[in-house]
């Protein structure tokens, strides 16, 4: 953890200095939402979206948040750190309470923290596993409440796979850390946006780079059953940028390593954001 720049309360130390009160919401109640924001040659990917989805998450549980100053402040982080490729993660919780109760004192102040690591971005096949969805229903704002995805992922881990694919009662959702998308020869397929999705911002780029090179994209319901016939799945996060999935746990699949789609998504991507 030495050298790692961080930023606490707007204070700017090295990660290790860090001290958080155990009242921190965040902590007794992961009452706190985040963001990772990546940047690549010092160039900071899709900041306002990374900003207009943090200011949401935070309105949706009535933080009081100066957003300019956040922003700003992570601005600050990224050029403190002297880092050319990575990712800055940046969490806003309640704040600190003096007693530990669900319903919290309205006078708060908002507690900030963020830090900023060294990334590669390099290319990711993964395997996957498949399982139900856990979580709760508002997985649409970007919380630290994560459990039903650690449980899901810590699983798959455990049986030799990399990241989940979630169903609800056979309905596509996302990854554990991830949105997903998958192709046949002539369309990209994704889970439309729902109150039980992540609106991932590199979900929100690739759609929008891949339709304006004249790629079909349909977002919608889907079943396992559609993915199982895909000729190519892969998943999409700020860190792992588009990542191929080649292997679906105890699931026979129609993957085509080099499908075309994929690639050509894959290189409309990288073209655009990490060069
Ligand atoms: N996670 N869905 C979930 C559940 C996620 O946790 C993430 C990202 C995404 C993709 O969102 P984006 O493209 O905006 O990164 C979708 C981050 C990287 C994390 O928790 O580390």
């Amino acid at each position: 953890m030495k050298n790692i720049l961080a930023v606490y309360n707007g204070s700017f130390d090295s990660l290790d200095k860090i001290k958080v009160s155990p009242l921190s919401r965040a902590y007794t109640f992961s009452d706190s939402v985040y963001e990772v924001i990546p940047f690549y040659n010092s160039n900071i990917i899709a900041f306002d979206d990374h900003i207009a989805r943090l200011e949401k998450s935070c309105n949706a549980l009535s933080f009081s948040t100066r957003i300019l100053d956040i922003s700003n402040e992570i601005i600050e982080l990224i050029t403190k750190s002297k880092i050319q490729h990575g990712y800055i993660y940046y969490q806003v919780s309640r704040g600190i309470d003096n007693l530990r109760s669900h319903m919290f004192d309205k006078d708060l102040s908002i507690e900030t923290f963020g830090y900023a690591v060294e990334h590669t971005f390099k290319s990711q096949s993964l395997k996957v596993m498949l399982c139900e969805d856990l979580r709760w229903q508002r997985c649409d704002i970007k919380s630290t409440s994560l459990l039903g995805n650690v449980m899901s992922m810590n699983n798959a881990k455990n049986l030799g796979c990399d990241e989940v694919i979630m169903h609800k009662d056979s309905i596509i959702t996302e990854g554990g850390a991830s949105n997903i998308f998958f192709a046949n020869d002539e369309c990209v397929f994704t889970p439309h946006l729902s109150k039980n999705i992540l609106p991932g911002i590199t979900r929100e780029l690739l759609i929008k780079d891949i339709k304006k090179a004249g790629i079909k994209v349909l977002e919608g319901i889907f079943t396992i059953d559609d993915l199982i016939k895909a000729k190519s799945i892969w998943l999409t996060s700020s860190t792992k940028g588009l990542a191929q999935v080649i292997e679906i746990d105890n699931q026979e699949t129609n993957i085509q390593i080099d499908h075309e789609i994929f690639v050509q998504c894959d290189r409309i991507f990288k073209d655009n954001y990490l060069t």
